[in-house]
């Protein structure tokens, strides 16, 4: 899919790259090992990448978490926080974006998007309930399940296709979501929870003609409509660039739009202001208070929830710089590269780019590896081996097992390489591109994964893992036969 921007820069012969519109003007020095020591790394982190150690890695492309460059103007903010206990002006600040940003008025701060996860689960979530969705997010589900409710996915036919040129793959449909309300009955649906920018199935946005319909069915039900804007201005960014109706409306003005069909509004701010911490808005006080006590029981008094007032006072200006398109549109467009070359190269990548990463189709890519040996999990070890650069696994190993103990196998196989806003260079991304190209060329030497420590909770963070035959070894000889003395 064409990716137009009014930021897009025209080359005299019509090449496609991305061009930073800001500078760098801090940097960090970065490492890449020799191979033998990156083979090391991985055994010893039990070939699960949330185990390496930043030492060992070059190109951290496991998330875009807590990880975004931050703005001068972010970091100068720091320096005024105020430090009170209660009643701190930094809170004020932040409190004025949000309302400014996502125009709800009642501002609840906590420590991060799970924990406001926590508190809008245990609020609103009587046992045997339903939370219909696009998608599930990892910690959502587990805080939607320890508090008796159960989630149903409800997204469309083209959801979970890897190749299309659907606009909108994070769509809810309709039919489905009218469907689980009759089942179920409107008083045994919790809330229905759209998330911007799918996290799981490759960053895909929704439209706000699909958040039309939706807010329909929920109000002539009268159920509640939550949601999760982590991902919200790059979900703003695609509605600009694909959504006909509104190529010529101002980031700002959709990002209110899309807030005003929520009756809550929840967010990571490591994702969506490039800081650390999290929020819940409302317009509705009887729901704030329904979720205020919690706030303080589990995050901190209600003006800090957790958070340093330094992050509290980033958050403000990261929240504002969120409406400036040359901001939110970085990410998405250095995605749009790397997808589209890798796709042209033949390789199964998630199309079209969404949000957050480029998401290669490990089950796809690594064809011979059963689903059981964890594609995805062996694919991140296997690029992280081969080129320092750490993804995510995001398919069975980030999924749980049934009641008899089975794998529920993943719906997508994926490996994230997550583009952090304004962090990599193009000549990094390069450097990805050719390495997953070679590990293409060579996908036959890779081999499944096994657990041999599994967690019983959200177990992809801590688990370990080893591989079922020598192929990292194989991996290793056959790029040193091929790279000689190249890191
Ligand atoms: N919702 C979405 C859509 C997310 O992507 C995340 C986090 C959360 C909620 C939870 O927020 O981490 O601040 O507690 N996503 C990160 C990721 C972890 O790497 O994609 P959190």
């Amino acid at each position: 899919m064409e990716q137009n921007s009014s930021n897009t820069i025209k080359f005299m012969y019509g090449t496609n790259i991305p061009v930073e519109l800001h500078k760098v003007r801090m940097v960090q020095k970065l490492h890449l090992k020799p191979v033998d020591d990156r083979l090391k790394a991985i055994e010893e982190g039990g070939f699960n990448t949330f185990q390496l150690s930043t030492k060992d890695i070059f190109l951290d492309m496991l998330t875009d978490s807590g990880t975004n460059a931050m703005s001068d103007n972010q970091i100068s903010s720091m320096l005024q926080a105020d430090d009170a206990y209660a009643g701190s002006q930094s809170f004020y600040k932040m409190e004025a974006a949000v309302r400014e940003v996502f125009g709800k008025h009642y501002v609840l701060p906590v420590h991060q998007g799970r924990a406001a996860e926590n508190v809008i689960s245990q609020a609103f979530i009587k046992k045997g309930d339903v939370i219909p969705m696009n998608y599930h997010f990892t910690t959502t589900k587990e805080h939607m399940e320890i508090n008796g409710g159960e989630v149903l996915e409800i997204y469309t036919d083209e959801a979970l296709k890897i190749k299309s040129n659907h606009p909108f793959k994070g769509n809810i449909d309709i039919n489905k979501l009218n469907a689980v309300v009759e089942k179920h009955g409107a008083e045994h649906v919790a809330f229905i929870r759209m998330e911007a920018s799918t996290n799981l199935i490759g960053g895909q946005p929704f439209s706000i003609q699909n958040m039309r319909d939706v807010k329909k069915v929920a109000e002539e039900n009268g159920i509640m409509f939550v949601l999760d804007a982590s991902l919200i201005g790059e979900n703003a960014y695609f509605i600009k660039q694909r959504e006909e109706e509104f190529k010529n409306t101002s980031i700002k003005d959709i990002l209110r739009l899309m807030c005003s069909f929520a009756d809550i509004v929840y967010f990571s701010s490591r994702k969506v202001s490039s800081t650390r911490g999290g929020g819940i808005c409302t317009n509705s006080k009887e729901l704030m208070l329904k979720m205020r006590d919690l706030v303080v029981l589990f995050e901190g008094f209600v003006t800090y929830g957790g958070m340093s007032v330094r992050e509290i006072e980033a958050m403000a200006v990261g929240l504002i710089e969120t409406t400036d398109e040359t901001v939110i549109s970085q990410s998405p467009s250095f995605i749009n590269y790397a997808v589209t070359e890798l796709d042209n190269a033949g390789i199964p990548v998630i199309t079209p780019a969404g949000a957050l990463g480029c998401h290669i189709d490990a089950k796809d890519f690594l064809s011979h590896v059963p689903q059981s040996e964890y594609p995805a999990g062996a694919l991140a070890s296997a690029l992280y081996i081969i080129s320092g650069c750490r993804g995510m696994e995001r398919g069975t190993i980030s999924s749980v097992r049934d009641k008899e103990g089975n794998d529920i196998l993943a719906d997508v196989e994926l490996l994230r390489l997550a583009f952090p806003r304004r962090v990599f260079t193009l000549s990094q991304t390069m450097y990805l591109i050719d390495r997953v190209k070679w590990l293409y060329a060579n996908r036959e030497l890779v081999g499944g994964l096994k657990f041999v420590d599994e967690p019983k909770v959200l177990r992809f963070f801590m688990g370990r893992l080893a591989p079922t035959s020598n192929w990292p070894e194989k991996l290793v000889a056959k790029f040193k036969a091929d790279f000689g003395d190249s890191l």
